[in-house]
């Protein structure tokens, strides 16, 4: 999730530039850039780490009267965080910033690179700038060359391109990922990625749709859709930078739920695409030489390792354990050198983990980090990374880490089916339409959300909760009562359903609430009949299943999916806006519970 700020006016560029990048540093990133055109000359910086090393960068800059700039935040998805990849890039007489994926990177590099283009870093955005001014080459206006570029990207983007070819116009093209627009009676344009940067600049916005593209100069914008002009609508733009930032959420981790839609769109992009699933990441793994997976992690990280041993085991047909990283330090483990040694972790920061992949490099292990920021001592430490792209995730209770830890998962466990030829390819169609259909199960319906607030009233006391599953469901049970026990601090287990009569079930009775995670398309029977055991002895059950049950105390119905894997990610958005209500009833501090820290880097 990297941040855009772009202005056109006679005032300061660099400070509105940076203050812009400032108001965007929740949104994650390794390194930040800024490129600013006037009197025909254009001057860029780009800096690698936190935002001050680029104000150190640019200190002596100023860039006073009439121009226009733009600035860049990038949180890696392709390349690792260098200078080099950092936004803006360029080519021979323009600048590119560019937020989201470019899905058919490779391909249009590729014409270009036979073109005799040299590119500089290892990103999918350079691409943007270099095709642009290829088109310019072959005659078309700049204009027209923006708008063929466009044609051609797949994917996700909010891009803004400056050429010395049009030195007061900056272009824009907005899809999937957000771009705003604003101005003010000054004269002065500005966009960017939120609303945060505009505030105490822009007056009235424009939010851009999806397709939209087109260049904004000082006094005129030109909008279009299809290749069709539109007139832009311009609204009053709120004031308050904080609610901005949550884009009008209550809390981080509640715009995060909501986030997980996009995000695991970005998960999926470039590596699946109608018949098969494309991890260049993995290259350097060689798996001719992997019998085995062992996967070690912590929390809820460790809650998707566990998921993922079911899909491992089932699609790519390979032994798969795993291992709470603070226990497997210490128990003096048996290592194979046929082991793939996979590490899952959010931050890439947390300890147990760390020290437990260090001990599988020391056994000779091959080693694969799932992360979700590049360049973490964990990753560094990989032989291969496959990074979630979840952007940076500020609620301490993990919600679209976890959803684009699931997503990334199975990518791999397909690919893994794929390479050792176990799926079919009936059985990857399957798959791989399920997959592409995870995003739009991650949708909040604003009905299921107002049903969970309200019954989450009935939910404040008693003596803990039980989350039960079956199979994958297991670990979301895991799952959704670390989510409950984290923000709202009352006690929650999960449990396989099958394990209720060895011993739980003694706890059955009204004032004992079980969540029952009962998908139609996993064990449905064999969890229903011990969902009736705890309903005979009185407990009080949520029943979470498309189908009714006329047992359940509440009932959350959910939709008709085809696939265990739409099912488990549709139950898990359900399990945490249900924590997070219930935090919210008890008073709590929903991004910052008591005694937890986002990243555990110590034992
Ligand atoms: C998740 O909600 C928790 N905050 C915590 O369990 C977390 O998952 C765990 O500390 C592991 O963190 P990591 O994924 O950054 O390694």
């Amino acid at each position: 999730m990297c941040g855009i700020v772009g202005y056109i006016g006679d005032n300061e560029k660099k400070e509105f530039l940076l203050n812009g990048l400032k108001e965007l540093e929740y949104r994650g990133y390794d390194s930040a850039g800024i490129a600013v055109l006037k009197d025909g000359h254009i001057s860029s910086y780009r800096a690698l780490g936190k935002l001050e090393n680029l104000v150190h960068k640019t200190a002596s800059f100023s860039s006073d009267g009439f121009g226009l700039g733009m600035g860049h935040t990038r949180w890696a998805t392709h390349g690792k965080p260098t200078e080099v990849n950092a936004h803006p890039h360029r080519g021979e007489f323009s600048y590119v910033i560019h937020n989201g994926i470019i899905e058919n990177y490779k391909e249009i590099k590729e014409n270009l690179q036979a073109d005799g283009i040299t590119f500089l870093s290892q990103t999918d955005s350079e691409v943007i700038v270099h095709k642009f001014e290829k088109f310019i080459r072959e005659g078309l206006n700049a204009q027209e060359a923006f708008k063929s570029t466009i044609n051609m990207l797949q994917g996700a983007y909010a891009i803004l391109l400056i050429t010395k070819d049009e030195p007061e116009t900056i272009f824009f093209a907005k899809n999937a990922v957000p771009l705003i627009l604003g101005q003010n009676a000054n004269g002065e344009k500005f966009m960017s990625s939120s609303d945060s940067p505009l505030i105490g600049y822009a007056t009235e916005v424009v939010y851009l749709e999806d397709g939209e593209y087109g260049w904004i100069k000082k006094d005129e914008i030109s909008l279009f859709i299809d290749e069709s002009p539109i007139i832009p609508i311009f609204q009053t733009l709120g004031r308050d930078k904080i609610y901005a930032q949550k884009d009008g959420f209550r809390f981080f981790m509640e715009k995060e739920i909501y986030e997980q839609s996009t995000v695991v769109s970005e998960t999926l992009m470039g590596r699946v695409n109608d018949e098969n699933i494309e991890l260049d990441e993995l290259k350097e793994i060689d798996f001719s030489n992997i019998d085995s997976i062992k996967i070690c992690a912590c929390g809820t990280s460790y809650h998707s390792g566990l998921a993922a041993t079911y899909l491992f085991e089932r699609l790519s047909k390979i032994r798969c354990s795993i291992e709470i990283a603070s226990e497997f330090r210490y128990k003096k483990p048996l290592l194979d050198k046929r082991t793939l040694f996979i590490v899952i972790s959010q931050s890439g920061e947390t300890a147990d983990t760390l020290e437990a992949l260090k001990m599988a490099k020391k056994a000779g292990m091959q080693t694969l980090a799932i992360c979700n920021v590049d360049n973490s001592s964990i990753v560094r430490l990989s032989n291969a990374t496959l990074l979630t792209r979840a952007g940076i995730e500020k609620g301490v209770a993990s919600t679209k880490a976890f959803a684009t830890q699931m997503v990334t998962l199975w990518l791999l466990a397909l690919y893994l089916g794929q390479h050792r030829k176990t799926i079919n390819n009936e059985t990857m169609q399957n798959e791989i339409k399920a997959l592409l259909h995870t995003p739009s199960v991650l949708h909040v319906n604003d009905n299921t959300h107002e049903k969970i607030r309200r019954l989450s009233k009935r939910y404040l006391h008693g003596h803990g909760f039980f989350f039960i599953g079956r199979d994958i469901f297991f670990p979301l049970a895991l799952e959704g009562a670390l989510k409950l026990k984290e923000i709202s601090y009352l006690h929650a287990e999960g449990y396989p359903s099958g394990e209720m009569k060895h011993g739980p079930i003694a706890l059955a009775d009204s004032e004992l609430f079980t969540v029952a995670l009962m998908p139609q398309n996993m064990l449905y029977d064999k969890t229903k009949s011990n969902v009736e055991e705890l309903s005979a002895r009185d407990a009080t059950i949520l029943v979470i299943s498309p189908k009714e049950f006329d047992l359940a105390d509440d009932f959350i119905k959910t939709s008709n999916q085809s696939h265990p894997m739409n099912e488990f990610f549709e139950m898990m958005i359900i399990t945490q806006i249900f924590a997070l209500e219930i935090a919210v009833r008890l008073g709590n501090d929903v991004d910052m519970p008591r005694n937890l820290a986002k990243s555990v880097t110590v034992e």
